[in-house]
């Protein structure tokens, strides 16, 4: 065994010898990443450059002052307690008839304690649910008697809904991935945006909420969901879905929804399910040693507003990205305002993910290229240059205009399943960010999965078609049939960088023996190779050494010179109004 081995392993090094003296091998054979060799040698973990921010302002938990005159209404703690006097647990229903000061606890079933990262508090009474909205620092009474509880003036209560609500108009399209996880999918009455909903959970088409329209029955919905506050709409609350929060965090909303519809326990359960198969995957993926060169990722946007791109580095994208198991690249610019200048923000990128509306570019991948300035010929050319250069530098230096997601063809978007431009990412990918983190493993590591299909990112260049949303099994409308995740145990050794000294063949015995499973491939054309040309003549010649790719770890700028513009600041200086929603930036 052990000799046939070594005569294998003798066969395909003349094969290699014989290659680089007669044979060209054609580029594409052995530019592919995963054909590029293990190393023994761990990389240098890029250091972080922690970009400055101003810290959120954490907005206290507002707890009402006794009020004298009303002593039974006064919650007293955030999340939990009921009075001691509380007697005994009746069905909702039986509210209705209940005072406001009934001794009887009528929400049982409440929510436990709120991550950290909640950004909405709630506190019980017996017959309503004082409901603080910290993204937007408003307060809403969701009450179950008849008559709307008098809780004073000691705060400043924008909204009294009675609950259990039936029925909703998601005027913000993002809640309708909470709503379809509660089951609710078929209680929407109007929506922001009747394009926007992708989900084939509903059969029962929502309307347009048109405010023009002088018959608009506002009688068909007990609460509408704005992004930001609700003016005017008496039946209005507002949603705080946003990206300075992780991607657990966004998926926190869902019980934020059960307080209308007292689903608490439903919605502790799908909160968990959904946080147990995030963590399952983050961990497997972060497993230390397993993936050898972390690629490095950039999620960006234009916006035609602004005119200016956005290089998205806010919590969410941070967290995804590392939990991922890749590099947020930190770049110089944050909004460049011109396509050559954020093309150089895109030097060290092995996958780019573009989130802006195709409107902006014309919707195809070679318009695309267009617009930032990139080529196929460019790209080859380019490559070259930088393997040359190389040669002289021993050192690798991505080119501008051929940076690795560019050779490697990884540009993504989120819109894999979308209509006429709306995307499911938008409406259900906060309430999702399992799927989402899948995805996004997946791009990076197509084999990782065994069999799965993503769900939210298209592999853009090469031009994979977008679809609607399957039938409602295939989409997982609810978790009513979750089975947790197995972890996974994945190896992965391929640079995003060129196969560097092995473009030419000059692969040593001992690289070849380390090449695994693609090397594999590499091996067996080879060998198909050496039978013809021994056949000719046979020549000897040393083989020489394999240099590893060094990656440069060196950072020359600081968190000082990065251009930042107020509207990236936005949603960490401002307590509360202009934090959400509106910033054009895709959230
Ligand atoms: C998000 O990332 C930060 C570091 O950027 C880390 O401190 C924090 O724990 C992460 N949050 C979650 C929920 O994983
Ligand atoms: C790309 O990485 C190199 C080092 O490998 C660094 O010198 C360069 O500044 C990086 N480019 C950008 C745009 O960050
Ligand atoms: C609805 O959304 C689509 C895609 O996002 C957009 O093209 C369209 O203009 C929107 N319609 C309205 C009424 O805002
Ligand atoms: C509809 O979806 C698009 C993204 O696909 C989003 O930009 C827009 O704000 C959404 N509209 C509403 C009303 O939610
Ligand atoms: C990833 O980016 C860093 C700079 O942020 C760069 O030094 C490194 O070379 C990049 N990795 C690859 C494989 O291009």
């Amino acid at each position: 065994m052990k000799s046939i081995y070594l005569l294998l392993v003798l066969i395909v090094s003349i094969c290699v010898v014989f290659a680089q003296e007669s044979i060209t091998v054609p580029e594409a054979t052995v530019t592919t990443p995963e054909a590029t060799v293990a190393t023994t040698v761990a990389e240098t973990p890029v250091a972080e450059t922690p970009v400055a921010e101003t810290p959120v302002a954490e907005t206290p938990v507002v707890t009402p002052p006794v009020a004298t005159t009303e002593p039974a209404v006064v919650p007293t703690t955030t999340t939990t307690t009921a009075p001691a006097t509380t007697s005994v647990v009746a069905a909702a229903g039986d509210c209705l008839s209940a005072d406001t000061f009934s001794t009887t606890d009528f929400f049982p079933n409440k929510l436990g304690a709120l991550d950290s990262s909640a950004q909405f508090s709630v506190t019980y009474s017996n017959t309503y649910k004082l409901v603080h909205n910290l993204a937007l620092d408003e307060y809403y009474v969701l009450y179950c008697t008849k008559a709307q509880p008098d809780v004073g003036n000691t705060f400043q209560s924008k909204t009294f809904i009675q609950i259990p609500v039936r029925s909703f108009a998601a005027i913000d399209t993002r809640a309708l991935g909470y709503l379809d996880l509660l089951g609710q999918s078929n209680n929407i009455a109007y929506v922001g945006n009747v394009s926007n909903v992708t989900s084939p959970c509903s059969n029962k088409a929502p309307v347009l909420f048109d405010v023009n329209n002088a018959n608009l029955d506002r009688t068909l919905y007990d609460v509408a969901i704005y992004p930001g506050s609700a003016n005017n709409d008496p039946k209005g609350v507002g949603l705080g879905v946003n990206y300075a929060a992780s991607p657990l965090g966004n998926a926190q909303w869902v019980k934020y929804f059960s307080l209308f519809t007292n689903q608490e326990v439903q919605a502790e359960t799908i909160y968990n399910d959904i946080a147990t198969d995030y963590n399952t995957f983050k961990n497997s993926i972060n497993e230390a040693g397993h993936i050898s060169y972390r690629r490095n990722v950039t999620f960006m946007n234009y916006d035609p507003s602004s005119t200016r791109f956005n290089i998205l580095q806010d919590q969410y994208f941070r967290n995804l990205t590392s939990d991922a198991g890749a590099n947020l690249i930190t770049p110089n610019v944050l909004q460049p305002a011109d396509p050559s200048v954020m093309k150089g923000q895109l030097q060290n990128a092995s996958l780019v993910i573009d989130l802006t509306a195709a409107t902006a570019f014309q919707t195809s991948f070679s318009n695309w290229q267009n617009w930032l300035g990139y080529s196929d010929s460019a790209i080859a050319s380019a490559t070259e240059t930088a393997l040359t250069n190389y040669k002289s530098s021993k050192k690798y230096v991505n080119s501008y205009d051929a940076p690795p997601f560019a050779r490697n063809k990884q540009l993504w978007r989120l819109d894999l399943v979308s209509n006429q431009g709306s995307l499911d990412y938008w409406t259900r990918g906060m309430a999702r960010p399992d799927l989402v983190l899948q995805d996004l493993i997946q791009a990076q590591f197509p084999d990782y999965f065994k069999s799965r299909n993503r769900v939210f990112l298209r592999d853009f260049d090469d031009e994979e078609a977008t679809r609607t949303a399957s039938s409602s099994d295939d989409y997982g409308c609810n978790l009513n049939n979750w089975a947790k995740a197995e972890s996974v145990s994945y190896t992965n050794s391929a640079a995003d960088a060129p196969d560097l000294d092995g473009t030419k063949s000059k692969l040593s015995l001992g690289v070849i023996i380390g090449v695994s499973v693609a090397g594999g491939m590499v091996a067996l054309s080879c060998l198909v190779t050496a039978m013809i040309l021994l056949i000719r003549k046979f020549k000897h010649n040393g083989s020489s050494k394999f240099t590893r790719l060094n990656d440069e770890t060196h950072h020359d700028f600081n968190s000082g010179a990065l251009d930042r513009d107020p509207m990236m600041m936005e949603e960490t200086n401002e307590a509360s109004g202009g934090r959400l929603g509106g910033s054009g930036r895709g959230l």
